[in-house]
């Protein structure tokens, strides 16, 4: 009854959409929802490559049941253990108790740890190679990428990449799966919030990735989110190469709480300048009302960042704090850094942002501003100081 999704001849698109969700790990959200990919290949012997969030198995298990119309299932490969990825292993193996379930030595302790699966494994090593007929598939291991256990799986015959995460991107499939036969505009921005938001921590083990592929003939990539890229593979690689180095572009991020607006004062002083200097990418944001997830994307694109906060109970706006964990823990590297912000009698949200400076090691430019009370005449023109002093030093890299 389902439509066949075909990649090639023998490969199958078997995932789904995830519409219902309104935030992916909880945490950030799916105004376009999200698709969880699996993808079964039927040759001589057949082999699925991971399942769904356990939400969707029944349909999943549905659309895997038609293909296979009767056949056996001969290998469950698990490139990521996620539970967006693996939710459905269990109720998979009731279905299939003669699948060899593929991994790797810390899939299986995962596996284990979630499922309670400790039979029929098929344990694989860097550099394995698996024939399923005329398809053969060789494992590479790719730790940290987003998980410890994570592989990749390259099928040698069509040089098609199952990548896990890697390439993945948020938005659902709406008709086509292939990256040829849909409009992909959308895409692109919500592939810099999922690397932004969920790899971004992993830069360097990216990198490392990046270069174990970079010999490997590509043809299609299979991600587990998102298109199958076929015709955009050159910029979905140059999308994860860019942010996994920390590459910005010209552009400034400016992010400020404000409670009742003194503190937006100063962004839009700043702002203003910035502009006037000749700066025509600025992403300003209040962080009350854009949710962190927008604000870490544009951190990630641009090289550089201004940060507003009033001073709230002796510290920082709480929201500022957020974002600030929210950056650290993402090991954000070589932005420049500038910082703002106002207080009724005791100051303390500057005192902050320069210590944040000083532990991110990025570089202060400009002076900090902090005003108390309402903004007057000489902190406005220092919030125009700062605004030309960062637009000057980014016209100097
Ligand atoms: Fe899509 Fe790291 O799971």
């Amino acid at each position: 009854m389902y439509k066949l999704n075909k990649i090639t001849d023998k490969i199958y698109y078997v995932g789904v959409n995830d519409r219902q969700k309104a935030l992916f790990e909880n945490l950030w959200p799916l105004p376009y929802g999200v698709s969880y990919n699996s993808y079964l290949i039927a040759d001589e012997r057949t082999a699925l490559i991971d399942t769904v969030d356990v939400c969707y198995s029944d349909v999943f298990l549905k659309k895997v049941a038609e293909i296979l119309n009767g056949r056996p299932l001969d290998f469950l490969i698990i490139n990521h253990m996620e539970p967006d990825h693996a939710g459905s292993i269990r109720l998979l193996r009731e279905q299939y108790p003669q699948v060899q379930i593929v991994g790797n030595s810390k899939t299986f302790g995962m596996l284990q740890g979630y499922h309670g699966i400790i039979t029929g494994l098929y344990e694989v090593k860097e550099g394995d190679i698996l024939s399923l007929g005329s398809h053969q598939l060789t494992f590479y291991t790719a730790p940290m990428v987003h998980w410890p256990e994570v592989m990749f799986t390259y099928d040698t015959t069509e040089k098609i990449l199952f990548s896990a995460d890697a390439f993945g991107t948020f938005g659902t499939l709406d008709g086509a799966i292939i990256d040829a036969d849909m409009n992909v505009d959308r895409y692109w921005s919500e592939m810099e919030r999922y690397y932004s938001n969920i790899v971004g921590k992993y830069g360097s083990p990216v990198q490392k990735a990046l270069q174990k592929l970079s010999s490997t003939e590509i043809k299609i990539i299979c991600s587990t989110h998102g298109p199958v890229w076929k015709e955009h593979i050159a910029k979905a690689v140059s999308v994860y190469d860019r942010f996994s180095r920390y590459e910005g572009e010209d552009g400034v991020v400016i992010a400020y709480g404000s409670m009742y607006g003194n503190t937006e004062q100063m962004a839009e002083a700043i702002a203003s300048e910035l502009g006037a200097n000749g700066i025509k990418n600025i992403a300003m944001h209040n962080v009350s009302k854009t949710h962190s997830s927008y604000i870490l994307r544009d951190i990630f694109k641009y090289k550089a960042v201004i940060i507003g906060s009033p001073t709230y109970s002796n510290n920082l706006f709480p929201e500022i704090s957020s974002l600030l964990s929210k950056i650290e823990i993402r090991e954000v590297k070589s932005r420049l850094f500038g910082c703002f912000g106002s207080f009724t009698w005791s100051g303390a949200a500057v005192r902050n942002l320069n210590a944040f400076c000083e532990k991110m090691k990025w570089e202060m430019v400009g002076a900090p501003v902090e005003e108390k009370q309402g903004l007057k005449e000489e902190k406005y023109e220092a919030c125009l100081a700062l605004g030309k002093a960062m637009a000057d030093r980014m016209k100097i890299i």
